[in-house]
């Protein structure tokens, strides 16, 4: 393994002062990938990030534009600037306070993406108190299980999210999850027009009435750079979801200068990144590397295709964004409805485009480059994940020769590592697992309540280096071509999904015997979920067992999840110990009958030609 340079340090210890700090850091790294993996940077240094988000841009920025806020139908246009959002999130914080939150203390939060969930973060971090927020197309029982996964004390959540038109209750779905959760105290509800709708419990606060003698003062809390910052779930191939914890200073700092470089950020440029602020990418390319360079963004309520595909198209032109930051999936959906949606709209203010969250496929690239782009404007097609806390890997946002779909460069001095199978490191051009050989500041520190887990996921396969569970290949120029995760993680539609956490979902339903999940290729939402089921003997395939695998997964885990291909089986391929062959599972799902390879040591290879005839195509 590589150790670290005495100019990595440097560098770092340069680039905290990107942020304004209580206590300076005089210790910068402090890190090791070796059991027992620690994690540690500038921890010897005080701060408070929503002070690095807000108030220290006041003295010189009150009046500049931190959001630009659009709701659902676009009835609503609002502009939020540095002072407002101080004042609001000092309230909301005060709010917190009142209702017994302290520091350490965790919030989850259940909201749509309006104004209040920046809000919520944002007080929680002044409080020092550690958010959680979970997307809110998780079902209840997701929902439920992270809300007691980190003991949280206080839920906040909205009493309507508005989606293309249509009101979804999800207090109900936070009624329901708290239901059995002793660690809950209360519900704040943020009035998002469906006070009339929600039934109340006596566990409800109501944050209208709270907020009106709420104080738009409050003194921020001074942290250690090692406190929590956040909490965020995410899926692993195996188990529950794993609660990836992330702390305040290097968090910050990372969070601060990836956004500043790879968006090469001016302050005239107006930013809009579509990701909800559940995933990683709103956090860090939503809020606090947003804030903490005093940047204007746009915050979207709705969705891309209402009132129709040419919604986003207009909202660049209406609020003249210069970069544009979304995933591939949205961009494939937008593009089949046709280029006639471009034309009410020209764009001509964009100068970058972005891209996260699975791989970006050529014609998909195109279309972003030559039709929304005009040609234009370079596309950053950014590689990271949820517990790299920030992009690690990324084109030079400058004009030039681009490839399309190539991540491109690590960003500073990190130090992207492919590694065969074995172990030996790949040299040169080739193809292999992705490691980082050395810590960066945006770092997981660990997976909240199981540091045994993180380094058994993160840190066992290849001893001495990160993990991150994606293949990629280097070309001969030095540049990183993500292929995709080498797991049991699927990526749908950007959302990262577990094939073990849907089949024990799919194995609770009546007359199921076994059942094999595994990613298909799909022209939208670049893998689609596919599902091989066995019943038990005598039980017939029927619609309804169908109707009941699906809507147990849309209950149980949320819509994003639901199965796009049921094929029921007499029987499932297995090695000889039992083993259920993935392998050839997804190879007959993505219809690659020619290449199944080595089938004879199946247990039983006669079921491999009944699986192929009940094939469903997707
Ligand atoms: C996984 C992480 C981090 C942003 C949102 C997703 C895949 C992410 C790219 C990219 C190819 C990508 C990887 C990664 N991924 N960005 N530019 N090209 N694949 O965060 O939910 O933690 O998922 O998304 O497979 O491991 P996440």
């Amino acid at each position: 393994m590589q150790q670290p340079t005495q100019d990595s340090e440097s560098f770092w210890r340069q680039q905290g002062q990107c942020l304004q700090w209580i206590k300076p850091y005089t210790r910068v790294k402090n890190t090791r990938f070796t059991t027992p993996v620690h994690i540690a940077w500038y921890e010897d240094g005080t701060l408070n990030a929503s002070v690095n988000c807000i108030d220290r841009h006041l003295p010189q920025h009150a009046d500049r534009i931190a959001y630009i806020l659009e709701n659902d139908d676009g009835t609503r246009i609002e502009h939020i600037t540095y002072q407002q959002l101080h004042d609001h999130v000092c309230r909301m914080a005060n709010v917190l306070k009142q209702l017994g939150v302290g520091k350490g203390d965790r919030v989850v939060i259940y909201l749509p993406m309006i104004p209040a969930a920046v809000y919520a973060m944002l007080a929680c971090a002044r409080i020092g108190a550690v958010h959680s927020v979970v997307f809110a197309g998780f079902s209840a029982e997701s929902l439920g299980g992270r809300i007691q996964d980190c003991g949280a004390r206080l839920v906040i959540t909205a009493d309507a999210a508005w989606r293309a038109g249509r009101m979804l209750d999800i207090k109900a779905a936070v009624d329901t999850a708290v239901a059995d959760v002793s660690s809950v105290e209360a519900v704040l509800v943020v009035d998002n027009g469906g006070a009339d709708r929600i039934t109340p419990t006596p566990r409800d606060q109501f944050y209208t009435r709270l907020s009106q003698q709420a104080s738009s003062h409050c003194a921020p809390t001074e942290m250690q750079a090692e406190d929590p910052l956040f909490i965020l779930y995410t899926s692993g191939s195996t188990g529950k979801p794993k609660g990836i914890l992330h702390t305040t200073g290097g968090y910050m700092v990372y969070a601060a200068s990836s956004f500043q470089t790879v968006f090469d950020y001016q302050p005239a440029d107006i930013y809009w990144c579509t990701a909800d602020v559940g995933w990683i990418t709103g956090h860090t390319y939503g809020v606090y590397g947003v804030l903490a360079n005093a940047a204007t963004a746009v915050l979207f309520e709705g969705v891309p295709t209402y009132p129709d595909a040419s919604r986003c198209w207009q909202m660049i032109d209406r609020h003249q964004v210069t970069i544009f930051y979304t995933a591939p999936t949205a961009i494939r959906a937008l593009m089949r409805e046709g280029d006639i949606h471009l034309v009410s709209s020209t764009r001509q203010s964009l100068r970058l485009l972005g891209s996260v969250g699975e791989p970006i496929n050529t014609d998909a690239w195109q279309w972003y480059h030559d039709k929304v782009g005009l040609g234009q404007c370079p596309i950053v097609d950014t590689w990271w994940q949820t517990e790299t806390g920030g992009i690690l890997i990324s084109p030079p946002p400058v004009q030039g020769k681009q490839k399309p779909g190539a991540a491109a460069k690590p960003l500073f001095d990190l130090q992207p590592v492919l590694l065969h199978t074995d172990g030996t490191v790949i040299e040169g051009a080739g193809t292999g697992n992705l490691c980082l050989a050395d810590s960066w500041p945006g770092q997981a520190r660990t997976i909240y309540g199981d540091h045994a887990r993180f380094e058994e996921t993160y840190f066992k396969a290849f001893p001495g280096y990160y993990f991150s569970g994606d293949g990629a290949r280097r070309d001969a120029d030095g540049d990183y071509w993500i292929t995709g995760r080498v797991d049991d993680v699927l990526n749908v539609a950007g959302h990262r999904l577990g094939t073990a956490e849907i089949e024990t979902v799919l194995d609770s339903v009546a007359h199921v015997v076994e059942c094999a999940v595994v990613g298909v290729p799909h022209a939208i939402k670049g893998q689609g979920i596919y599902v091989f089921v066995t019943l038990l003997a005598g039980v017939e395939a029927t619609e309804t067992i169908r109707e009941s695998l699906i809507q147990t997964v849309r209950t149980r885990i949320g819509a994003i999840a639901t199965p796009d291909a049921i094929q029921f089986c007499v029987g499932l391929p297995k090695t000889r110990s039992g083993k259920i062959m993935r392998r050839i599972l997804r190879k007959i799902a993505a219809g690659e009958l020619d290449s199944l390879g080595d089938i004879s040591t199946l247990a039983d290879p006669s079921v491999v030609d009944a699986i192929i005839a009940g094939r469903v195509v997707v």
